[in-house]
Order: structure tokens, then sequence, then C-alpha cells
């Protein structure tokens, strides 16, 4: 089963997963990771193990390499926000070739929706049975496209309005319009029952300029990834501020909060970024 365009961007994390479960210090160990880009038969530019001696590897790996390292501070927290929540359905949006619905300690009976095109879900579906996998949750699979109505997919797929969700958008808000992103987030807030919690990788607000257009080209010659294609997508909503105004407790989390707090430096020189740059987590509860 091909999985094409954006697709590809699903290859491309679960390829950085697999990297990072092969680091002696992994804050994830996803176990499916390699056999998913290796089914997808999509080239993505990461190398297969985690190098020894960083240092020594080309440049355009060692992008890579901090790429995966993102991918393993942000795949953690994602985790680690589910398992404090402990909600018994859980809605991941652009779910990709996401593995928590067979990797993670559900509680019993826990409803795990997975929406995303349908190339991507029946890839995931039809990779994981082959290989014999078994889910550890309720897991559902809606083949659905967020910028179209979506709500009557899920709830057709057993998603409960009425009963608390922790939705997970990772990954996905960056391939987004600001005006569908903006759409997104009231679709949540319509859809979420008191109890309900949210974590959100935020969109950062991308300035097109020559240059970031230069940066962005380059970047995706020369891995083979559309990220040109973010350039569409400037100026996006915030979500905190959204969610804070429907009436949500919001917490703002850092990329640098989270190198801090797993003890992983990613090094990224961040002296020349606007201070205002927004970036980063979001999360938020409905009381
Ligand atoms: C970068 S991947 C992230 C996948 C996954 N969340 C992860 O972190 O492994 C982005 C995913 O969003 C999905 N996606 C992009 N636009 C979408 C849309 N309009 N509706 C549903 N899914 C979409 C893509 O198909 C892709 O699987």
């Amino acid at each position: 089963m091909p999985v094409n365009g954006v697709g590809v961007t699903a290859v491309a994390v679960a390829a950085a997963r697999a990297l990072e479960s092969d680091r002696p210090d992994a804050l994830v160990v996803d176990p499916w990771a390699a056999a998913l880009v290796g089914a997808s038969g999509v080239a993505v530019p990461f190398p297969e193990r985690w190098p020894e001696r960083a240092e020594d590897i080309p440049e355009v790996d060692r992008s890579m390499l901090l790429g995966a390292s993102y991918i393993g501070l942000r795949t953690r927290f994602i985790d680690d926000e589910l398992r404090t929540g402990r909600l018994r359905q859980a809605a991941i949006l652009g779910s990709g070739l996401d593995t928590r619905a067979w990797r993670l300690d559900w509680p019993d009976g826990t409803r795990v929706f997975e929406l995303d095109s349908p190339e991507v879900v029946e890839f995931l579906t039809g990779t994981m049975d082959a290989v014999g996998a078994t889910p550890t949750a309720d897991r559902r699979v809606v083949a659905a496209d967020v910028t179209a109505p979506w709500a009557s997919a899920i709830v057709r797929s057993g998603f409960r309005p009425a009963e608390p969700t922790h939705w997970v958008l990772e990954g996905l808000l960056p391939y987004l319009s600001a005006h569908d992103q903006a759409a997104l987030v009231d679709d949540i807030i319509d859809l979420s029952a008191p109890g309900s919690r949210a974590v959100i990788e935020r969109a950062p607000a991308l300035t097109d300029t020559a240059e970031t257009r230069e940066r962005l080209q380059t970047f995706a010659l020369a891995t083979g990834i559309p990220f040109d294609d973010l350039l569409a997508r400037t100026d996006p909503p915030d979500p905190a501020a959204v969610l804070a105004a429907a009436g949500w407790t919001v917490a703002e989390i850092s990329v640098p909060d989270l190198e801090r707090g797993y003890g992983r430096p990613l090094g990224v020189d961040r002296t020349d970024s606007p201070a205002d740059q927004r970036g980063g987590f979001v999360t938020a509860l409905r009381g």
C-alpha cells in the first residue's frame, strides 16, 4: 500500500521514532516504527542506527539526528500527558503512523480514535495486522479530512461526545491553513464534555519571507520531505488563546521546558529567534 503526499511526513516521523528507539538513552521505544517505515516503501533520509559519535557524521544526517531527538521529546511528553489524564476516550487527529494504541498501557476499555486519510489509516492497520501486533486499547479508525466536516464520521465510529476525551494534535497544525487550524480547535471544543483534555503541538508562527522560502525549499529538496508546504500556513491562531477564551484551563510548555524536564538539551542556538516566536505545546483541561 503506497503512502503518498502528506503521508510521507508520517513515515518521516516514524523513521525519527525508529532512530530514537535505537538510542542508548531513548525516551521512547516504539518497537514497530522501523517495520512501518520499511513496509511503506518510502525512502526517508533518516539514518537507521543512532551513531556512536554524532560529531563524525555528515551535516544533513546531523539535522536528522536533531529532528529525531525532538520527536523523541515530543512523543514522550504526549505519552506522559495521556498517562496522567487516564481518560477512557482519546482522539488522535492526524494520527499518521502513531502506535500508541499498541504501545501504551491504557485503562481498561479505553477507546482510542485515530483519524487520518484513508491511505494512512489503511496502511497502518494492514501493517500492524501483518506483524501480528495486538492493540492495548479499543482502537477505532476514522478515515477523514479534518478540513472538511469530520464530527459525524468520528461519532459513527463510536465516539461519545458526552464523555471526556483526551485530544492529541501532534505534528498536524503546521499542515493546516490558519483558517482550518481555527476551525479544528473550535470543532474540538464543541465535541468536548467537561473533564476533557487536549495536548497540542503548536504551529510555529512562520513569516513568509524570501529567506524562509529559500531555507524550506532547500531543505525539502535535500530530504524529499515536503517542508515547503509549510509556506502556505503563515499567521495561525494560537490554540492557547482560543481554548482559554472558551473557559479551558491552559498551560504552555516550550521546547526548552521539555529539554530541561527530560534532561535532553537539543543544543539549538536560539539567540536569533524573536523572543515572542510561538511554538512548543499547549495542554488544556475543560473543567
Ligand atoms: C507529520 S505527520 C504526524 C503524524 C503523527 N501525528 C505523528 O506524530 O507521528 C502529519 C499527519 O497529519 C495528517 N494530515 C495532514 N492533513 C490532514 C487533514 N487535513 N486531515 C487529516 N489528517 C491530516 C497526515 O496524513 C499525516 O499523517
